[in-house]
């Protein structure tokens, strides 16, 4: 079922996205391969790059220049792995010249869409397919754990790499899987975030919201500006890790959940207040944080 959304030849579930990433990326890349990543990965795609035998270099953050200079000095086979929606800056990856890259350099893309299943496309499909590049892409990992209120990952692929997976990522390998009721929640979801059409349009009018309000004045003179974001991800950033805890007190005494987000998580003198945007949120209480924000 999950395949068939996805239009993929196959689907190997994970039991998390955690997982899907260690076991892929620990497995795929043999001695004498490469492994380039965007240096914004989430720490599941660099933990798993960290146990693979292959040698790995970063690109910097979306950076296409970096990408093909790094891409000139290869060897062996070569993976590229981004995310499509980055999880701390809700930014989006240039999926389709970054695929255009690849298969000029003979390099296998893959993408985790764990922050644009069930939000990117006109079904939550996510960012690949959207774009209708999932037949030239070499992997994707889609995760239940975000919009989708589940559990668990699948990896997207060809027959031959999920065979693979099945005899070689350990992370499949050596751990329970899913119990069925896990699974049945995922089927649910399945059955209902693609029709979600409204959702995702409340969404849009959400960040179209925080698109034009891009910087925050504040009363005491300060002036903090959002990452550039089109996705529910919105992050402020407010430097400084006891700073940005305490204009997230500051917003949790006027009842809003607002996480802080600090260093080393993200870098130092990037610490930001993360702000999940949900379908349920109205413009009302979008316009609640902004004021909120001014009065610090
Ligand atoms: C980009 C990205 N990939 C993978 C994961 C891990 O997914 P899971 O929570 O299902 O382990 C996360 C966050 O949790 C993420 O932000």
């Amino acid at each position: 079922m999950i395949a068939k959304f996805h239009d993929s030849p196959s689907a190997l579930i994970f039991n998390s996205g955690y997982d899907a990433n260690i076991g892929l990326l620990s497995c795929i890349a043999e001695r004498g391969d490469t492994i380039l990543y965007d240096k914004l990965s989430h720490a599941s795609i660099r933990d798993g790059i960290r146990l693979s035998q292959g040698q790995a270099f970063s690109f910097a953050h979306n950076d296409l220049e970096d990408l093909k200079n790094k891409l000139r000095s290869k060897k062996g086979q070569c993976f590229v792995v981004t995310e499509s929606v980055f999880s701390m800056d809700g930014d989006m990856a240039p999926v389709r010249e970054m695929l255009a890259l690849c298969e000029s350099a003979d390099a296998r893309l893959i993408v985790d869409e764990a922050h644009a299943t069930g939000i990117v496309g006109n079904h939550g499909e996510g960012l690949i397919q959207h774009e209708a590049l999932h037949h030239n892409c070499f992997a994707r990992i889609v995760t239940f754990g975000k919009a989708l209120g589940c559990h668990g990952a699948a990896i997207l692929s060809g027959e031959l790499l999920r065979n693979y997976l099945i005899n070689f990522s350990r992370s499949f390998i050596f751990t329970t899987a899913l119990p069925p009721v896990a699974v049945a929640a995922i089927k649910t979801s399945y059955e209902i975030f693609p029709a979600m059409f409204a959702e995702r349009e409340q969404l849009k009018e959400l960040i179209n919201f925080f698109r034009q309000n891009q910087t925050i004045h504040t009363a005491s003179g300060k002036t903090f500006a959002f990452k550039p974001s089109g996705t529910p991800i919105q992050g402020l950033v407010v430097p400084g890790n006891e700073k940005v805890k305490a204009v997230a007190n500051h917003l949790a005494a006027l009842e809003m959940d607002v996480r802080p987000i600090l260093y080393p998580t993200v870098p130092e003198g990037e610490e930001r207040l993360r702000i999940a945007l949900h379908s349920f949120n109205t413009i009302e209480e979008a316009g609640k944080i902004i004021s909120a924000l001014k009065e610090i």
